[in-house]
């Protein structure tokens, strides 16, 4: 009787399966813990026939053994399928993290800035939120003149004496009064203009402003200063044009073209025909400019100029509307990557 028991439930054991290391846990319990199946055999030995113990205890070990190792050995093949599902799986796609680019309006200002940096131009910053003396007075212009109206000038809590810089030729200003020539030094920023916003202005843009101040700085020096800027930045087959213009802070003064580099200066739609293309405004100091900020103007002199970055870039990557400088779509910026 308890023999058959033993080997139907060998029998049982031997074809057992569990898919989960749940179930195994189910069969351990079922087989093996102390109201398990084979336990109670080994409670039902104790009634066994002399003559017969030692084949039923035999059998009865050996069913134990088997159980046990047959458990075990499910265990052990859950456990190892646990870990090969956490282990990494190098064929899978990997996620990958987008790498930002640089702004071309950024692009440009690194660009002068490395440009101006190997003639020896060293890199200062001034205050957005100005006063009239460093953004007009300062810069010799006349108190009637236009670019103090109200149209122009975004002014701070209607104090006409606070305003936001309308170029970074202020930034002149905070140099001088503080260091005596040699001054040799460019100041890009933003500056702001109350001006309708079209793809040809915007109220908010950057330039990039060049101040240079010694003994005997002629007008050769700069033209010859901004014609190695022109080669470096268009190409070195840009030439460059001086045609006389006003400032109240230069004199003279003048504005420059650069040979338009789509066309080669035969003129084309971008240049309007002409060849030409205007990017700066620049002069010799106006002495008063050195006498207003305690600089001798008889001992010193200097050459300025101011340039814009959104035209540069512009020019350089063919950018119809300006206003896309500004709304920061990512289709439009992706197409400026650099190394960084
Ligand atoms: N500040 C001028 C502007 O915003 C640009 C300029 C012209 C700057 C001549 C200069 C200069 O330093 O010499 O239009």
């Amino acid at each position: 009787m308890i023999l058959d028991k033993i080997s139907s439930l060998l029998d049982e054991i031997n074809n057992l399966d569990a898919k989960t290391s749940e179930e195994v846990e189910n069969l351990r319990v079922k087989y093996l813990s102390k109201k398990g199946e084979i336990t109670a055999l080994f409670d039902d030995f104790r009634t066994v026939a002399p003559e017969m113990k030692r084949e039923v205890g035999q059998k009865l070990n050996e069913l134990k053994v088997s159980a046990q190792n047959k458990i075990n050995a499910l265990k052990e093949k859950h456990a190892a399928e646990a870990a090969q599902a956490e282990r990494l799986d190098v064929s899978r796609e990997g996620t990958s993290h987008e790498i930002g680019g640089r702004h071309p309006i950024s692009i440009v200002k690194n660009d002068i800035i490395d440009i101006f940096s190997r003639l020896g131009f060293t890199v200062a910053e001034g205050p957005e939120v100005e006063d009239d003396w460093h953004v007009f007075t300062a810069l010799n212009f006349p108190l009637e003149h236009p670019a103090r109206d109200m149209q122009d000038t975004f002014f701070i809590n209607t104090n006409p004496d606070i305003l936001l810089r309308t170029h970074t030729s202020s930034v002149q200003v905070r140099v001088m009064e503080h260091q005596q020539p040699p001054i040799r030094a460019i100041f890009p920023g933003r500056v702001f203009r109350n001006e309708a916003i079209s793809s040809r202005a915007h109220c908010i843009f950057h330039q990039v402003e060049g101040l240079y101040v010694a003994e005997n700085v002629s007008f050769a020096d700069l033209k010859q200063t901004l014609l190695y800027f022109a080669k470096e930045m268009f190409g070195q087959q840009s030439q460059i044009r001086l045609r006389p213009s006003y400032f109240p802070f230069t004199e003279p003064s003048a504005e420059m073209d650069v040979s338009c580099s789509l066309c080669g200066g035969k003129g084309c739609s971008v240049c309007k025909g002409t060849g030409w293309l205007e990017i700066l405004g620049c002069g010799m100091v106006d002495p008063a400019v050195l006498e207003a900020n305690h600089i001798d103007s008889k001992k010193y002199s200097g050459f300025a100029f101011g340039m814009g970055v959104e035209r540069i870039a512009m020019l350089r990557y063919q950018i119809k509307d300006i206003r896309l400088f500004f709304e920061n779509d990512v289709r439009f910026l992706k197409q400026f990557q650099s190394a960084l």
